[in-house]
């Protein structure tokens, strides 16, 4: 998504500056080309060679200057990148913005660009809250820049309020956000599941399984980077919500389940990676069973709805199957069990692939019958290719309703 994309990095004088040049490492090790100007502020801030290490790039200062001959070509610049990131943006910065200025080399690129532009404000909460700040950030919005954060949390002064640069994971999701805009999923809604569920035996324990919501939240991130209006609905993970996608956390299935069946709502498709409780105990006990002399301790096991399997409608229905024998024959009863458009069948044999880890290894299997073996690939890229045969079927049956 990001890899072989070029992008203008933006550093204006904020004690966050610090942080542009992780978000610029970050940006590098994506796959990017990274651009970065500093303003006069910034310079009091960080060192342009700090970014120059990471970035393998002359870092842009001013305008002006005969030795920096790429900043008179601000121009061609703006014109040449996928994308902005000012980060941080500081009340002033975002001030000269607003009002169209272009009196260094930052604000002209600004003006020059009609690549996307992302925008991370990062001030004293006084400051972020004057009217004047919060009515140049609404021009800005209307204008079509992306606004991410400011987060909440201790300031460089050591009072507490909105004003914190957002985590750059949200910086850098809203930049896959921005760029994916006219994607070939845009005007869709993608329902996903993720994840374990847990189903309570008492209040210490809970029967679970090893999904890590990895496979799920991938999906949901591959989703909103084509356009699409994304919910995702997970069970318990340690995972932080992407940025740009709604998410439900639930918890045992039957919430799963209820979750499922009121975000289906005119949607288009439903991809469920959520590795769900087959059964739950019968009734949770409310206290702690406690250890007894008995040798062994039976629990009474109930039928959990199959979310695949009953939720249907007028919208492209794919399911996960994780097996561990016979991968392709219990994929295919699946996918006619649950009526399904297409099965991911998951060989959590495999070495790499399945539970939690990072990458996945699948077959596509279809209702006609055939089998479509991928290679080991990341689960970003997994989520790509289900995600292309769902952007085909959708072409196929449903056109995208006018708004
Ligand atoms: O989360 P990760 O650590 O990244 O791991 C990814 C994964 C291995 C969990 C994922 O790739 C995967 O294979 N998910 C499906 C797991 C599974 O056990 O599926 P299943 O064979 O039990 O169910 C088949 C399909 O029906 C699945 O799409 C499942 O979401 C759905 N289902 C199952 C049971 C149930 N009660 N309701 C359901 O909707």
């Amino acid at each position: 998504m990001l890899g072989g994309k070029r992008f203008l990095l933006g550093v204006t004088g904020s004690v966050a500056a610090y942080k542009a040049v992780q978000l610029a490492s970050d940006l590098v090790k994506a796959g990017a080309l990274v651009d970065v100007v500093l303003t006069r502020g910034a310079l009091e801030f960080v060192t342009p060679l700090a970014f120059r290490a990471i970035t393998h790039r002359d870092v842009l200062t001013c305008m002006f200057d005969p030795n920096q001959p790429e900043a008179l070509e601000h121009v061609t610049l703006a014109r040449e990148v996928d994308g902005v990131v000012v980060a941080p943006a500081t009340a002033h910065a975002i001030a000269k913005f607003a009002l169209g200025l272009a009196d260094d080399l930052l604000s002209a690129t600004l003006l020059a660009t009609r690549a996307p532009v992302v925008i991370a404000p990062a001030m004293e909460t006084a400051m972020y809250e004057h009217p004047a700040t919060q009515q140049h950030l609404t021009t800005l919005r209307l204008r079509g820049w992306l606004v991410v954060g400011p987060a909440s949390g201790r300031l460089a002064s050591g009072a507490f309020g909105p004003g914190r640069l957002a985590d750059l994971e949200d910086i850098i999701g809203g930049l896959r956000w921005a760029l994916g805009l006219r994607g070939d999923l845009a005007g869709r809604r993608i329902v996903v599941t993720a994840g374990p569920t847990q189903e309570p035996i008492d209040p210490v324990r809970v029967i679970t399984n090893r999904s890590s919501g990895k496979m799920g939240f991938a999906i949901a991130e591959a989703a909103r980077d084509r356009g699409a209006t994304v919910i995702l609905i997970t069970g318990p993970t340690t995972l932080r919500d992407p940025y740009g996608v709604e998410v439900r956390r639930v918890r045992t299935a039957c919430e799963m389940y209820e979750a499922v069946k009121a975000a289906v709502r005119r949607c288009d498709a439903l991809v469920a990676a959520a590795a769900v409780a087959d059964y739950r105990p019968e009734a949770a006990a409310t206290d702690k069973i406690k250890k007894a002399d008995q040798p062994e301790l039976t629990l009474r096991l109930v039928r959990n709805p199959d979310i695949l399997g009953e939720v249907r409608g007028d919208f492209i229905r794919v399911g996960f199957a994780a097996e561990s024998r016979d991968l392709i024959a219990n994929a295919r009863q699946k996918l006619v069990e649950k009526g399904l458009d297409l099965v991911v069948a998951n060989d959590i044999t495999a070495p790499d692939a399945g539970f939690e880890v990072d990458t996945n290894r699948v077959t596509f299997v279809y209702p006609d019958g055939r089998a479509e073996e991928l290679p080991l690939l990341p689960k970003y890229e997994v989520a790509h290719r289900v995600l292309d045969r769902v952007v085909e079927l959708l072409r196929l049956r449903r056109p995208v309703s006018p708004a």
